[in-house]
């Protein structure tokens, strides 16, 4: 079982739907793929995927809304195979906890799956707009077609 840690700041908003969409993906491809999802953050914890997410994922037929927020931790890096960041900031927080050059290995900025090197960010959506959460959704789409090719 290969175990994916998708990670942003509140862990409500952005890393819920990447959480959601690579497990979607991955039950379709019948792949044994476990992914969950942390925060850097700990504003969230306990708390329900922001209704903006929620609600952008039932479009596209996927039930997120069972998910709880947590915090990232030093723990993640044993437990997880691969952690991917949405943004530069989620990088560095992230990469501050690593003990080792395996667990700092394991970090990858995630639009880097499609545009390697480029460094894009998955833009936070929570102050913004309703569409946002739109582009959001199709960037991480994209994201996880990639990651499901790379793992298959
Ligand atoms: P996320 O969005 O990192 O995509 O979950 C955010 C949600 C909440 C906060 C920041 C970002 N916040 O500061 O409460």
């Amino acid at each position: 079982m290969t175990k994916v840690l998708m990670v942003c700041l509140g862990n409500i908003c952005r890393s819920p739907l990447a959480e959601g969409i690579l497990q979607h993906k991955a039950d379709q491809e019948r792949l044994e793929i476990e992914v969950d999802s942390a925060g850097t953050g700990g504003w969230h914890t306990g708390e329900s995927p922001d209704p903006r997410s929620i609600s952008k994922a039932l479009e596209y037929g996927i039930d997120i809304s069972r998910q709880r927020a947590v915090k990232f931790t030093a723990a993640h890096f044993e437990e997880f195979d691969h952690i991917y960041v949405m943004d530069r900031s989620n990088y560095n927080n992230v990469v501050d906890l690593a003990t080792s050059s395996e667990d700092r290995e394991k970090v990858r900025m995630i639009l880097n799956e499609a545009n390697p090197g480029s460094n894009a960010e998955v833009p936070d959506p929570y102050y913004g707009a309703n569409d946002g959460f739109e582009h959001v959704y199709q960037l991480l789409d994209a994201a996880c077609d990639q990651i499901i090719d790379k793992l298959r």
